[in-house]
């Protein structure tokens, strides 16, 4: 713990909460973040009866798992000052050097990504968040319907009438992705134009994981899958990870039955060891849409990637975006991606997975009382909520950061079909890349420390 402030910063920073439009329903946490270094914050306490503290807190949240590279990073400031100072400002009409570096060492000939997405068969775009690229994504898959030139629906896609996502899907907040989240609570009282068929398609809802299920439904409706949404690890519903052969059995029914299948990397990207969690033992799982965000902007900007086959594309100035690959945002990402692959991040960030997940495993058995179950990947990942302790949910939140570890949670896919069980809200630990050997285990230990002071609460 360290220091404290004058009532003016104390003052300043009520001010700045209260004319923040507070979502979440009742009290936000009392919080403010003064600065970070690495994966160190100092944090303010700003409400409560030690107000003014300060305390050092670790992150295991990197901002809604976004600052893959912690706060700070020296590379990402100098490509900020080369974005501003040098890179000009290009909209998407004209080409940008920097643009230009970032596309081609990612997609040319030799490129990083190359294997996966080969540019001759795949185009970008870029997006201010996860959110606006889902958005770009499933209108790529809506306009895949059409006739670009008629706008009628092209030979043979009217029959193709519906998308189908999973159960506990999360994919952003839009209005246009709502309709693709199966839970009640996010989409009720919001007006979507027709329910049955929101864009004029049906949305789907199968559970997550069960291939049997997929080889059902594909059999019986495939000839009407227009395209597929999945998350390769289902972020919000708790972090869950499918069977290996789960994400290719899906692709190879998508490709065998003419449907379209988009890939939400948004959280997943560089999280589980690889840049892309739609991979398995056998390498690359195909997709005809990959959405990547969150960390892709370094934690210092906001933006999302959208990376499409060649013939998917939208009408004429359809999906034209003020942000599309601005120059600035293209040295960071450029920047960011080299420092993952001079630094061999993810291999760093699979041996830390390693070492995280043994330490969560060992709080499950530590605190059965309090912790269901772990699991994830690399730096993805989650520890599932008894229900006795997901009903005191803040109080566990408060207890943690209070030893010193700030943490997210995830809602927990909740309800299931086919036998599924019900997933309760998980503690999602997805710290930056960046994190030591020695850092994973001093996070683990204020973990435990925070478990302690919570379970003492109980009684
Ligand atoms: C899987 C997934 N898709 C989409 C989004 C939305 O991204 P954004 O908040 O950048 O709009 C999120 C954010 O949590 C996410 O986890």
């Amino acid at each position: 713990m360290s220091g404290s402030l004058t009532a003016g910063e104390l003052g300043l920073l009520r001010a700045g909460s209260d004319l923040h439009m507070n979502h979440y329903g009742g009290r936000r946490l009392p919080y403010a973040v003064l600065s970070g270094r690495g994966v160190h914050q100092r944090l303010a306490v700003v409400d409560g009866p030690d107000a003014g503290r300060v305390l050092d807190v670790m992150d295991a949240s990197g901002g809604y798992a976004s600052a893959c590279l912690g706060a700070g990073h020296p590379r990402i400031g100098e490509a900020l000052r080369r974005g501003v100072e040098e890179a000009g400002y290009a909209t998407d009409e004209v080409g940008s050097l920097e643009r230009a570096r970032l596309l081609t060492e990612l997609f040319g000939d030799d490129g990083r990504w190359s294997a996966r997405f080969p540019g001759g068969e795949y185009h970008v775009s870029s997006r201010n968040s996860g959110s606006e690229g889902m958005e770009l994504a499933l209108r790529l898959m809506l306009e895949a319907r059409f006739d670009s030139r008629t706008l009628r629906p092209a030979a043979g896609r009217a029959e193709r009438d519906v998308i189908l996502a999973f159960e506990g899907a999360w994919h952003g907040w839009t209005s246009g992705l709502v309709p693709l989240l199966n839970r009640r609570h996010y989409r009720v009282g919001l007006p979507v134009p027709d329910v049955a068929k929101p864009y004029g398609v049906r949305v789907e809802h199968l559970p997550f994981g069960d291939a049997e299920v997929l080889r059902d439904y594909f059999a019986e409706h495939g000839h009407r899958v227009l395209g597929v949404v999945v998350e390769p690890v289902q972020g919000d519903a708790g972090i869950l990870v499918p069977a290996d052969g789960y994400l290719r059995e899906l692709a190879r029914l998508c490709t065998e039955h003419g449907a379209l299948l988009t890939a939400d990397e948004i959280l997943t990207f560089a999280k589980s060891g690889d840049y892309f969690a739609m991979t398995d033992s056998l390498g690359p799982v195909p997709t005809d849409i990959t959405v990547i965000g969150k960390s892709i902007g370094m934690g210092a900007v906001s933006a999302s990637l959208v990376i499409a086959r060649r013939a998917l594309a939208v009408r004429s100035s359809g999906a034209v975006a003020t942000s599309d690959l601005r120059p600035l945002t293209c040295a960071v990402m450029r920047e960011g991606l080299a420092v993952m692959n001079d630094d061999k991040l993810l291999a760093h960030s699979a041996g830390i997975g390693r070492r995280l997940a043994d330490g969560l495993h060992g709080l499950v058995a530590e605190f059965p009382e309090l912790y269901r179950e772990a699991r994830g990947l690399a730096v993805m990942q989650g520890l599932e909520l008894t229900e006795p302790a997901a009903r005191r949910l803040t109080d566990l939140r408060e207890a943690v950061i209070r030893s010193g570890v700030y943490v997210e949670f995830m809602a927990g896919a909740g309800r299931r079909t086919r036998g599924l069980r019900y997933v309760f809200p998980t503690m999602r630990i997805a710290p930056p890349l960046i994190i030591t050997e020695i850092e994973a285990s001093e996070l683990l230990q204020r973990l435990a420390e925070g478990s302690r002071r919570f379970r003492e609460t109980l009684g």
